[in-house]
């Protein structure tokens, strides 16, 4: 059985369909509501107790507190929700040896400086990204398969908004907004990245690997080719430099590109190029313009 911890944010709400569409035998979980059970992952004895209860063969950890500017704020609680909740699932694999494999999705935000990165090369500016990159080190004790990762497309639960949910929200109602030229990512849609974890589940890979697009671009060039397959207008778009984005407090990487080689050579698939992502994800939209 299959379970997917933290299934009601962005990620499961298109994860979960789809493995559920495919009769897979899967349990939800989520903190509060609106999954098959609930646990606060952060306890150690809510943990066990509902791991010893499923005793999955495959846990999809989706758990995250993904706000970087709350992180920055509350590193105690980032702590809790982004590395506790993995020390405790892993703890529970180890004592009561299940036989189970860990599917753990950590972020792009470990890396920066100018380049595709390879697993190796961590930089770590935030909160966010030590206590995410801190879970990973707690998934690394069990059998586990952690994907750096970076994700857009369009959100199926009404209090989530994706990036690319932010950009077509503002520029249909004319909202005034401020995208930055010199931060570079390279994400993949949210249907591409779950047909990835469809493999890993398959593959049960072990160890670190980056999961994005190829032909990474700054948020501005994306959010910019986003609005043009859909005709968006975009006289409400502007362009800054990270350093004038007073709405930022907390510091962003520059440069999360990756660099997915050792994700494509071990699985043997080839990942697309992120303008072939925006594409695909502007279709998602199309179907409500
Ligand atoms: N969003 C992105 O752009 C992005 C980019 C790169 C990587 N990631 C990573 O991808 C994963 C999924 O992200 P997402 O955007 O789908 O997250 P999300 O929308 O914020 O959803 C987070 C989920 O975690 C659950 N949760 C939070 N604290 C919990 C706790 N203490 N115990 C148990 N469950 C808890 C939430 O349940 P409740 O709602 O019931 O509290 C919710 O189901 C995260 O690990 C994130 O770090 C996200």
């Amino acid at each position: 059985m299959i379970l997917i911890t933290g299934s009601t944010g962005l990620l499961g709400s298109t994860l979960v369909p789809k493995f559920k569409a495919q009769g897979r035998a899967v349990a939800t979980h989520a903190r509060q509501a609106n999954a098959d059970y609930t646990a606060d992952l952060s306890s150690k004895n809510e943990t066990f107790s509902l791991l010893n209860k499923l005793k999955p063969s495959v846990i999809i950890n989706l758990v995250g507190l993904t706000s970087v500017e709350r992180c920055q704020d509350y590193a105690n609680e980032s702590y809790l929700i982004n590395t506790r909740t993995v020390e405790n699932m892993a703890q529970w694999i180890i004592e009561t040896e299940a036989n189970a494999h860990l599917i753990q999705i950590s972020t792009d935000q470990v890396y920066d400086g100018a380049c595709e990165h390879t697993e190796d090369q961590i930089t770590l500016t935030n909160n966010y990204a030590f206590s995410k990159y801190a879970g990973e080190l707690a998934a690394l004790r069990v059998p586990s398969t952690i994907l750096r990762t970076n994700f857009v497309g369009r959100s199926k639960v009404g209090n989530r908004e994706s990036l690319t949910d932010w950009v077509y929200n503002s520029l249909t109602s004319g909202k005034h907004v401020q995208v930055l030229k010199d931060v570079y990512f390279s994400p993949l849609s949210m249907a591409t990245l779950v047909e990835m974890i469809e493999l890993v589940v398959e593959k049960k890979p072990l160890g670190i690997f980056n999961l994005g697009s190829h032909d990474g671009m700054s948020k501005a060039d994306f959010d910019f080719a986003f609005a043009d397959y859909l005709n968006l207008p975009t006289a409400t778009m502007t362009r800054i430099d990270a350093s004038q984005a007073t709405f930022l407090k907390a510091y962003r990487p520059k440069d999360m590109r990756m660099d997915n080689s050792k994700f494509e050579n071990t699985l043997g698939v080839k990942l697309p190029s992120l303008i072939d992502q925006i594409k695909s994800v502007a279709k998602e939209y199309d179907a409500i313009t």
